[in-house]
Formats: C-alpha cells, sequence, structure tokens
C-alpha cells in the first residue's frame, strides 16, 4: 500500500498538479463545482423526502434533481482523486481524509440502492423521511470533512 501511494505521490501527473501554475486550481475549481453540484441538488431533494414542500411533485423533482446529483458526484470523484494523488501519502495517514472516504462510500452506496429498489418514489413516508435524513446528514458531514481537511495535519 505504502509503495502505491509512493507511486501515485511521484507520478508525472501528480508532479505537473503540484507544480503547474494553473493545474491545481483549476482542478480544486471542477472539484467545488462537483461538490457545489451534488450537494445544492442533493438537499432541496433530501428535504422533499423529509416532508417539506409536500405540494411539489417528488417525481418532477426527482427527474431533474437525481442526474444534476449523480453528475456532481462524479465530478467530485474524478476531481477528489486528482487532489489526492498530489499529496498521497500524506492523506491516506489522516484519519479525517478516511472519515470523509468512508462517508463517501456510504452515501454513494445508500443512493444506489435507493435507486435500485425505487425507494424514492414508491417507499411509504417514513422510510422515504430516513432516507432524505439520512443522505442529507451524509453529503453535508462529507462537505465539513473536505473543507476541514486544509486546517488538519501540516
Ligand atoms: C473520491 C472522492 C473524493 C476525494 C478523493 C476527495 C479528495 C479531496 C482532497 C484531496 C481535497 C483537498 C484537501 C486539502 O488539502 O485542502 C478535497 C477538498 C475538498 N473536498 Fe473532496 N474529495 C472527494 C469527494 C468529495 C465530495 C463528494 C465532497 C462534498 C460533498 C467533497 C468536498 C470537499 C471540500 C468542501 C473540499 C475543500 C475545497 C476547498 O476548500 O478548496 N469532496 N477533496
Amino acid at each position: 500500500m505504502e509503495a502505491l501511494l509512493d507511486a501515485l505521490y511521484g507520478s508525472a501527473l501528480a508532479e505537473w498538479l503540484r507544480f503547474s501554475r494553473w493545474g491545481y486550481a483549476s482542478v480544486n475549481a471542477a472539484h467545488i463545482l462537483g461538490l457545489s453540484l451534488l450537494v445544492g441538488s442533493i438537499v432541496p431533494l433530501d428535504l422533499r423526502l423529509a416532508g417539506a414542500w409536500r405540494n411539489a411533485p417528488l417525481e418532477v423533482l426527482a427527474r431533474v434533481l437525481v442526474p444534476t446529483a449523480a453528475g456532481g458526484l462524479a465530478l467530485a470523484l474524478v476531481t477528489g482523486s486528482l487532489l489526492f494523488v498530489t499529496r498521497a501519502p500524506e492523506y491516506a495517514a489522516l484519519p479525517l481524509f478516511l472519515v470523509k472516504m468512508a462517508l463517501v462510500a456510504f452515501g454513494a452506496a445508500h443512493a444506489l440502492v435507493v435507486h435500485a429498489t425505487r425507494a424514492l418514489l414508491h417507499a411509504g413516508a417514513e422510510a422515504r423521511r430516513r432516507i432524505g435524513l439520512v443522505s442529507m446528514a451524509t453529503w453535508v458531514t462529507v462537505l465539513v470533512c473536505g473543507r476541514l481537511l486544509a486546517f488538519v495535519g501540516d
């Protein structure tokens, strides 16, 4: 594992990101765009599931917000991986980073299960409320962990 992390850190891509004038900044901006699309669409959808805006048709909201959230997550995953390689051994040793990754995995798995079981539209009101609250708590915590990474470690 250590060898893999060192290899990622020493790769040409990681070196380019560390030393190029705009490389890291552009990837960081794209990461923020991805997580904004994700959190900005998942929070209203989760609030609707939790019981807010009962008059707004869930099916219509889901048709717009689910693909937006999925696209944002895909962008955050790709750009987050690029940010990771710039300091791979350091991030992998940070408990906060590991918590963030565990929550990303949990949030993505939770969303896939909800999608696969079609629970978003077909579950009962109480189950939908639980789905919304679990999803919102997960992604907001991921966001906070991501931001706090800049304030821990060296
Ligand atoms: C595979 C998925 C992801 C990886 C590997 C990843 C990795 C990273 C890394 C390495 C940083 C730079 C931390 C630093 O030193 O300042 C970062 C920043 C950040 N990430 Fe992620 N991330 C991922 C997904 C996400 C998701 C899904 C969210 C939000 C829901 C998120 C939110 C943030 C935030 C808010 C920042 C701080 C941005 C800034 O202040 O410049 N990340 N991420």
